[in-house]
């Protein structure tokens, strides 16, 4: 946690969901209306299919609806591609954006993921830009180098605290059930914190930098609690409103 930063627990749906799972979020959205969410935010990143209604089913809730990818241009011949502002026009307000599995599987960059994060921010919305090494890397001691790398390529120089969001997601602890240490994610944290501040200033002591890989119920109150850890990019846990109620209840003791 950091002082003065509202904690934001994000679940990231992936291709995961369909109308059958509209269930779930409605019982999220449920779940969160407790004082608690005056003191953490909650979004939901269902596929892009589920957008539109999942937002509607929100609209007494404290939870926010989010998408999982934009494109970079604002419309045109991209078959297949959705811009952000019909993410914006679907009443979604956040984007994830260079998800390690769209780097991977759809060669994204940091130049390309930069230029999303900018269309999101003309939206409206907020980007939450994802960076994080692989195995080799971690491996070969290049950890805190590939955050630098990817801090500096792809979040853009327009960037704040209320338009961006960056979340570390170590590639090797998404989905495997393998999280880093508790130190070496206060250490990453603290890297990204002050290397945001050196290039921010005063905006890169409030923007968010959320955990991301294997969040659970079982480690959210031990991972969340950690120095600069503002929050969870959480993916399979997110799936069942009960886990991702329990994650997020992970909070009342750590802000009592
Ligand atoms: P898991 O929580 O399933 O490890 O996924 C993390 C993730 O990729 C969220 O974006």
């Amino acid at each position: 946690m950091t002082p003065d930063i509202r904690p934001l627990v994000a679940g990231n749906w992936k291709m995961n969901g369909t109308r059958a799972s509209l269930d779930q979020i409605k019982a999220i959205a449920e779940g969160v209306k407790t004082d608690l969410s005056e003191k953490v935010e909650t979004l939901i990143c269902p596929p892009a299919t589920l957008l539109y209604v999942a937002t509607a089913l929100c609209d007494d809730s404290p939870l926010a609806i989010g998408a999982q990818d934009c494109h970079q241009a604002q419309s045109g011949a991209h078959t297949g591609e959705i811009s952000a502002d019909m993410i914006a026009d679907c009443f979604g307000t956040y984007v994830i954006v260079g998800h390690s599995e769209r780097r991977t599987d759809n060669a994204e960059t940091d130049h390309l993921v930069r230029a999303k994060a900018e269309a999101a921010y003309e939206a409206g919305l907020t980007a939450i830009i994802c960076i994080g090494e692989t195995a080799d890397e971690r491996k070969g001691g290049q950890t805190l180098d590939i955050l630098k790398r990817q801090i500096a390529g792809s979040v853009p120089d327009s960037a704040n605290s209320e338009n961006t969001v960056i979340a570390y997601e170590p590639v090797w602890a998404i989905g495997t059930g393998l999280t880093p240490t508790v130190a070496d994610i206060a250490e990453a944290h603290a890297f990204m914190r002050d290397d945001i501040t050196k290039r921010f200033g005063p905006a890169g002591h409030t923007m968010r930098l959320l955990y991301g890989g294997s969040v659970k119920p079982s480690n959210a109150a031990e991972l969340m609690a950690i120095a600069n850890v503002d929050g969870a990019l959480i993916g399979g846990a997110s799936l069942k409103a009960e886990d991702f109620l329990s994650i997020f209840g992970a909070y009342k003791t750590l802000l009592d």
